[in-house]
């Protein structure tokens, strides 16, 4: 079974995330890059508001040949309670059909309403989702979130998928 992480992460959280679950599978892992500037006092606030309108944006790779893959880990930061505008264009983006697709978010909550957007978008694109899980990461250090992947990687059974 070949798998693939894909992920956005803007501050590092869910980029531990993705690494921690790509060094325990040994498989290949891809950061998607938000061409749009993300940082600062404003660009947080656009970022919140294009999140919330569920708006795309510019990325990069732009698409992903995802032909050799049979299971499709897709992560993301929650913003304004929905996925970010890159992984929102990633899945617009790249063939999914027929693939198993295991998405993760991570948040400064216990939210599942992106987890659920995101498996709509998903089920439209003809792929299933296996699994899913969120990481409250408020207040975690790298170390910590390492730690609670690792123990998500038990507790979902994530090697079956
Ligand atoms: C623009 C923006 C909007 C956010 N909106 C939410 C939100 O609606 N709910 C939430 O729980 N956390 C929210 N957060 C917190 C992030 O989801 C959380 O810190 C995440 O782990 C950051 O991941 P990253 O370091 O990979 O970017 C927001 C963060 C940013 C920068």
């Amino acid at each position: 079974m070949e798998r693939i992480i894909l992920y956005y992460s803007d501050g590092g959280k869910t980029k531990v995330v993705a690494e921690t679950l790509a060094l325990n599978f040994r498989c290949d892992i891809c950061q998607i890059r938000d061409l749009k500037k993300r940082d600062g006092f404003r660009n947080r606030l656009s970022s919140t508001l294009d999140a919330f309108r569920e708006n795309k944006t510019e990325i990069y790779p732009p698409t992903l040949d995802l032909e050799e893959y049979d299971t499709v880990y897709i992560g993301t930061p929650i913003w304004a309670n929905n996925p970010t505008p890159a992984i929102i264009t990633l899945i617009d983006r790249c063939n999914l059909r027929g693939k198993d697709v295991v998405l993760f978010t991570t948040s400064n909550s216990n939210s599942e309403s992106a987890l659920e957007k995101m498996e709509m978008k998903i089920r439209a694109r003809g792929a299933r989702v296996v699994q899913q899980f969120n990481l409250n990461t408020d207040n975690k250090t790298p170390a910590r979130i390492q730690k609670d992947t690792e123990a998500l990687i038990v507790t979902k059974d994530l090697y079956l998928y």
